[in-house]
């Protein structure tokens, strides 16, 4: 097959109209028959299975007054065939590309593409090829990358980077084998501003370097969407023999006794599901900007400083990114249509750690709340929706479509009526055995599937029905879903409130976060704004310091048209980048007919935002 063909092929798996794509590629190059690869994975070009990066050594410096960084990246090869190597890019400049004799390689970047995919970089080999390395920088448009200003930090004294991976962002700051299912180690080099340190998914310095350099090593193989850098004025705490927290210098302490149970979590866990594999486990508190609750980077998981409430009571948080330590990071979802087997298993993980240190109740709330999210979700997709399956077809679409509450609730429903069909002994017998047996490597549905028949299914004789669960539409009549008095009681002050009675301090002394939540779901959603009123006279919500809390007082306010607290609104959306707080709060105001407002503090806040939560709102605005 000649080039042009090879173009055809390529322009044909995008789906694209052939006239406006064209790759530009250095003069003289012919590529060969067999280059272009059969994308196992619908969201990379990359080529893991003919030509497998498995190391890559990253040399970096990060700019922050042109907010790039210049980067040279070698990549180790095991070439299983004779292919060109294919790497995803997208948005990112490659200068030059040579082999580990210096010779210099030929290479083709299609440049014109817009989609979330990015453009794929094909790099032709010599045959004695054993390594590569590229030359590149970052541009404006690299959307893993937020840059912060020193105001948009919470010491206002020095700028602040950090990146976020998944799904498809690593493309975007480094060129990559950009698939959950392609595995390499890593090493770093990074060079920031003397007064900042460099931390990321991997050995970490705990003290600044007088250099500004630091060197980082991931021994384990990971997928592209997990290596992370975060750089800016922190410190570093220690909580336990393996536990710490990495936070600027105001919000280290309250960090660590926030988490003080972190290094409890982690024996929890690992008693559960075998030993932790990856040494240390550290969390860093970033900027209010960052778009997710927390992000499950191995070594070091990126959080959010709004699960601070001083009570712990959010931590669950943290449980969930540590679970991901297991499930996502040692074995790993193959592609983005098998998101649940990372986000399902580690929601069902979360709650036992979380029923381990603090009682079965306390686990049974987070379940009942997770189960309203899912109803909540299966409602707005509508119950017989495709994207309600925890199987996912996204080929075609951004995968940040179907990262919906369905993979994560729908999935640990589905495990936790596993467990209740065979028995919690066997079942985590069966759990630890399946990390064991498929660490480092990727899952697919199916081989779960299978995995599953034999070794528990038909084990044990059990009947139940995977096929719904995992292929059909809504949620199965099978959920066990918990009870709760601590959450009746919630729901009885909420009926009760109706009567015009709010709930009397000796009832909610005793109340955590989860049955406040349960209590304003609970409300009657016709409640006016007469009533709103009253409530936050004699409750406080809109004073509230907690994120959870306040985000769903918010969003009832607004719904009900209490707008006394507009300013109070107007500064959680400005100060917090947390998609999800961001989306049903600026959807409310959309829905009650505040378009205007909504637009006035989107206009303030989205230099705020990173392009994750930017996009989502950019898109349900029309800005
Ligand atoms: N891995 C996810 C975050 C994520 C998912 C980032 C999809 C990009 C694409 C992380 O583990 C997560 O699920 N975070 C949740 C918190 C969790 C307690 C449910 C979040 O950020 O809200
Ligand atoms: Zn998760």
């Amino acid at each position: 097959m000649d080039f042009l063909k090879v173009v055809f092929v390529i322009l044909i798996g995008l789906g694209a109209s052939a006239c406006q794509k064209t790759i530009k590629v250095q003069e003289g190059v012919k590529w060969t028959s067999d280059q272009v690869n059969d994308r196992p994975d619908p969201h990379s070009y990359s080529n893991p299975h003919q030509v497998a990066v498995v190391h890559m050594n990253l040399s970096l410096e990060v700019d922050f007054d042109r907010k790039r960084i210049d980067g040279t990246i070698d990549y180790d090869l095991d070439r299983k065939t004779m292919d060109p190597l294919v790497l995803d890019t997208r948005n990112l400049m490659v200068d030059a590309v040579v082999d580990q004799d210096g010779r210099s390689l030929p290479f083709g970047h299609e440049l014109s593409k817009k989609d979330a995919l990015g453009a794929p970089l094909y790099i032709q080999l010599h045959e004695s090829t054993r390594s590569v390395s590229i030359d590149y920088y970052t541009t404006a448009e690299s959307d893993a990358l937020q840059w912060l200003a020193p105001e948009q930090t919470a010491d206002k004294k020095y700028p602040f980077l950090f990146t976020q991976g998944q799904a498809i962002l690593t493309r975007t700051w480094m060129p990559c084998q950009d698939s959950p299912g392609a595995r390499s180690t890593y090493s770093a080099e990074v060079k920031v501003p003397k007064d900042l340190m460099a931390v990321m998914s991997a050995s970490n310095p705990t003290e600044k370097s007088s250099t500004g350099v630091y060197k980082f090593k991931m021994n384990q193989a990971i997928p592209p969407y997990l290596i992370a850098l975060a750089v800016g004025d922190l410190s570093y705490k220690k909580i336990g023999d393996r536990t710490g927290v990495y936070a600027e210098a105001s919000v280290v302490d309250k960090a660590a006794s926030e988490f003080e149970d972190m290094e409890r979590m982690l024996l929890v866990a690992e008693d559960l599901y075998g030993p932790y594999l990856w040494d240390q486990y550290d969390v860093i508190v970033l900027p209010p900007s960052f778009p997710f609750g927390g992000m499950e980077n191995p070594r070091l998981t990126f959080a959010t400083p709004t699960i601070l409430a001083g009570d712990k009571s959010l931590t669950a948080l943290i449980a969930h990114e540590l679970a991901h330590s297991w499930s996502g990071n040692l074995v790993t979802n193959a592609t983005w249509d098998d998101f649940w087997l990372n986000e399902g298993f580690t929601v069902y993980f979360e709650r036992r750690i979380m029923e381990a240190l603090y009682g079965r109740d306390y686990a049974d709330m987070l379940q009942i709340l997770g189960y309203q999210d899912l109803e909540h979700d299966v409602h707005d997709l509508g119950h017989k929706h495709p994207d309600t399956h925890l199987k996912l077809s996204l080929s075609g679409r951004d995968p940040d479509e179907g990262m919906t509450d369905i993979a994560y609730e729908k999935g640990a429903f589905f495990l936790e009526m596993l467990e209740q069909a065979v028995g919690r002994e066997r079942w985590d017998i069966f759990l630890k055995q399946y990390f064991e047996t498929h660490r480092f490597q990727s899952m697919t549905t199916a081989k779960f599937e299978s995995y599953l028949q034999e070794e528990l299914i038909n084990k044990y004789a059990i009947d139940v029905n995977t096929e719904e669960w995992i292929h059909g539409p809504g949620i199965p009549s099978s959920a066990p879903l918990a009870s709760s008095t601590r959450f009746d009681n919630a729901a009885q002050a909420a009926l009760d409130f109706a009567d015009g009675k709010s709930p009397s301090s000796s009832l909610t002394a005793t109340w955590t976060t989860h049955e406040w939540l349960h209590f304003l779901r609970s409300l009657d959603p016709k409640t006016d704004a007469a009533a709103t009123a009253k409530l936050d006279r004699d409750l406080g919500f809109s004073q509230s310091g907690n994120s959870e809390i306040l985000a769903l007082w918010l969003e009832k306010s607004i719904r009900s048209s209490y707008m006394d607290n507009e300013a109070e609104l107007r500064r959680f959306l400005t100060e917090v980048g947390r998609r999800k707080f961001l989306v049903p709060l600026y959807r409310a105001l959309k829905e009650t007919d505040r378009l205007d407002l909504a637009k006035d503090i989107y206009q303030e806040a989205r230099k705020n935002y990173h392009a994750v939560s930017r996009s989502s709102l950019d898109a349900m605005l029309g800005v």
